[in-house]
């Protein structure tokens, strides 16, 4: 059985995402889609929140399961036997950082090999910061993330705003 790890911390699922989930799932028998850690980042929405919305967005998907892991991706990598990483590629600008993460992760394991695929160029400059900017701020972001999750995050953020509001005053 293959199995492809697409890992990331999802802070929210955007289309972008979801784009390359659907292409990545048909090159596997099994697609795990990982709510990882990034250290360097503060996330907005808890690890289950997270994993709720991609279980949401992905409910078409047969080979996709959703799943969250607190430690290193190629120990996880390890655990289930995994063929490959799947990450996808936005612009030139990504290639060197994801370069560095997939010799890590290989040299971590040596059996994991890292496959990229290039994102639609309608995804090109989207980024689940770029979402949560434009939800707190009470812009639609309807274009940007899948539609069954659009109200919860926008709801969600602006709610988060105006406590914050609060609390300042
Ligand atoms: N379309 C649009 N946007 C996309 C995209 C796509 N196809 N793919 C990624 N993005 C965006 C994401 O939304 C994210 O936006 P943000 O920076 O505003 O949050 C940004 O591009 C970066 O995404 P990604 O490259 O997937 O990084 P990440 O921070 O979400 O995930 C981990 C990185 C979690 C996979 C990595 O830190 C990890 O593996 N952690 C586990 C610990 C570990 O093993 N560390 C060693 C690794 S060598």
């Amino acid at each position: 059985m293959k199995i492809g790890i697409y890992p990331g911390s999802f802070d929210p699922v955007t289309k972008g995402h979801l784009d390359i989930i659907s292409r990545a799932e048909k090159l596997f028998d099994k697609l795990i889609v990982a709510v990882m850690v990034n250290p360097d980042k503060q996330s907005t929405f808890s690890a289950s929140e997270r994993v709720e919305m991609l279980r949401r967005a992905t409910s078409s998907l047969p080979n996709v399961e959703i799943d969250s892991f607190d430690g290193l991706l190629a120990e996880y990598a390890k655990i289930y036997h995994a063929t490959a990483i799947v990450k996808g590629l936005r612009a030139l600008s990504d290639f060197e950082y994801e370069f560095q993460m997939a010799l890590t992760n290989r040299k971590l394991n040596a059996d994991l090999e890292t496959i990229f695929l290039s994102t639609n160029a309608e995804n090109m400059f989207l980024s689940s910061s770029m979402v949560k900017q434009v939800a707190r701020f009470g812009g639609d972001i309807s274009p940007f993330v899948p539609s069954c999750i659009a109200k919860d995050i926008q709801q969600r953020l602006l709610q988060e705003r105006e406590a914050k509001r609060e609390s300042n005053q």
